[in-house]
Parts: structure tokens; C-alpha cells; sequence
């Protein structure tokens, strides 16, 4: 069979099970398994597609039908532009994120900073802040020592060894060291609306990634009341929040002793993402 009426059956396939991003699952998956860009694929829709290639996309096409995320079928998901590996054992990287990268590396550039990413997973947001300061060194820590391996396996892909550790701890044990910056994107689903989340994110990211506790709130304020021992005065925290969390961590910041310097919304105008500066140790 062709390029094109290979996408085009898979397509047909995904679309007849309600997946609303069929084709462009369908070309993302073949040109992942054919090694080849997606543009690839339309300008050569006429070459005919080997047996060997059209076994493999076909299973792919079936774990895509049971709802598993494209990124954990490819094993890599691209953040800030870059592809960083991801499995079940790690969140997905969403593009919300990208929000708190934006606003830290402006404000750092060229600086020298000591780094603490608090739920790490794919090391994502840590490895990321590294490649583009510099001068920076961090830290990630995960309760997940799957997560950890992977974000491991991230850093060094990206050679970065020289500058970032990886560790599994519960943040709730973490005492190492003092930090210019920390950053953090906790789980923070309330748990009564897990049930409501899509099937690709219930059935197959990790509900420690999710679960923020009755409000959302529980790994939040860990990470906000945890931070008070481990950043430098004047030091920056920046922390990505749910769906009108804002006013309550706000204030839980405030009383912690630490001033607003920006919050980052979404595209729907919700924010996601605030960056405090401490100013008193309470
Ligand atoms: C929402 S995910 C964020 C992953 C990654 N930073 C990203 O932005 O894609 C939250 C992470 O926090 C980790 N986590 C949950 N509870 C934790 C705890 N008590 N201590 C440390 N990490 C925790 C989870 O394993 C998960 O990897």
C-alpha cells in the first residue's frame, strides 16, 4: 500500500473510534515509525509502504484506539522545542509549562543560578532552564524513581551531566542544600475531578502526576511551605497552578512571606503559573 492510503485507512480507523485528532495521529505515527519527518509523508504520498512498516504502525494504531497518548506510543514528546523522552512513568509535558520557562529565562539570563525542580518527571522544565541559562546548575527530585531514570536518561541526551542531578525524594524529606530558584509543577487535580479527565490521561499517565488531594491543593502547599528551608532570601519561587487555584495559593503565598512578581495565564485567561520573590522568612 501507499503513504497516502496507508494515513488515509489509519484515519478512517481512529476517526470510527471518536478520535478527533485521527489524521493528524495517523501521519504522526507513521512518520515516527518510518524515522522520517511528517512532511515526508506528503510529498512522498505515492511511495509504497514496506510489510515490516505496516505491521508495526498497525499495532501502533491499535494502542492509539485504546486511548493511549501519542507521546507515550513515539516515547517522546516535544517541549520548548525540543524532544525530551517520556514513558508511563512520567506526565506528558504540556505546553502550559512552556508559560513558566518563558518568564524565568528572561529574568535570568546570563545569571548564575542554583536550581531546585520540585516533581521533576521527565525533568522537563529543569533541563530546559539549564540549556538556555547557561551558568545554571540544578537539581530535580520525584517521588517516582521511574520518573527519575527518565529524567536521567533526558539530561543526558542532552548533555548535560556536567550540570544537573536527578534524585528520588519525597519532598516532604527534602533538605539539601539552598536555592536561588526553585521551581515546581505539582499535581494539582482536586481528586474528585480525576474521574472527569479524558481517558488517554486517566488510564495511562500517572495518578501521583495528577492527584493533588481534596482541592488540589496538597502538593502545593508542601512545595510553598517546604521552599521556606530551602530557597535564599530574595530567591525566586515559580510554581504552574490549576484552574482557579489562584486567589487561595496567592494568599497561602503572601503569608509565607513572599511577594508576586508575575502570574502567567493560559489562552483561556485562567492563571497558570506565578512567580514570587521571598522577601521575609516567617
Ligand atoms: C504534574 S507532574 C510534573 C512533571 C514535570 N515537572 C512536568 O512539568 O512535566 C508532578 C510530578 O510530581 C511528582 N510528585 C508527586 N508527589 C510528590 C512528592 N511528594 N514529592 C516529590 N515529587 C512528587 C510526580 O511523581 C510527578 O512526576
Amino acid at each position: 500500500m501507499i503513504i497516502e492510503n496507508t494515513i488515509e485507512q489509519a484515519s478512517q480507523t481512529l476517526r470510527s473510534h471518536n478520535i478527533l485528532s485521527h489524521e493528524l495521529d495517523a501521519q504522526i505515527l507513521l512518520s515516527d515509525i518510518m524515522g522520517v519527518k511528517r512532511e515526508y509523508l506528503i510529498t512522498n504520498d505515492q511511495m509504497i509502504v514496506s510489510k515490516k512498516i505496516i505491521d508495526k504502525y498497525n499495532s501502533a494504531i491499535e494502542r492509539r484506539i485504546k486511548r493511549e497518548p501519542i507521546a507515550y506510543i513515539i516515547g517522546k514528546k516535544e517541549f520548548w522545542s525540543k524532544d525530551f523522552i517520556v514513558n508511563k512513568s512520567t506526565l506528558v509535558p504540556r505546553p502550559e509549562t512552556e508559560l513558566l520557562i518563558y518568564k524565568i529565562i528572561n529574568f535570568y539570563k546570563k545569571k548564575k543560578v542554583n536550581i531546585l525542580d520540585i516533581g521533576t518527571g521527565s525533568g522537563c522544565i529543569l533541563i530546559t532552564l539549564l540549556k538556555e541559562l547557561v551558568k545554571a546548575r540544578g537539581i530535580g527530585i520525584d517521588i517516582s524513581s521511574k520518573a527519575i531514570k527518565t529524567a536521567k536518561i533526558n539530561a543526558s541526551n542532552f548533555d548535560l551531566n556536567s550540570r544537573v542531578e536527578f534524585k528520588v525524594f519525597d519532598i516532604n524529606k527534602f533538605i539539601i542544600g539552598k536555592y536561588d530558584l526553585i521551581v515546581s509543577n505539582p499535581p494539582y487535580i482536586p481528586s474528585k475531578d480525576i474521574k472527569n479527565l479524558s481517558k488517554d490521561i486517566i488510564n495511562f499517565e500517572p495518578r501521583n502526576a495528577l492527584d493533588g488531594g481534596y482541592d488540589g491543593l496538597d502538593l502545593i502547599k508542601k512545595v510553598i511551605y517546604k521552599s521556606n528551608g530551602l530557597i535564599k532570601k530574595k530567591g525566586v519561587l515559580a510554581i504552574e497552578i490549576g484552574n482557579r487555584q489562584y486567589q487561595k495559593v496567592s494568599n497561602i503565598l503572601k503569608s509565607q512571606g513572599y511577594r508576586e512578581m508575575s502570574k502567567e495565564y493560559d489562552y483561556k485567561r485562567n492563571v497558570r503559573c506565578i512567580i514570587s520573590t521571598k522577601l521575609k522568612f516567617v
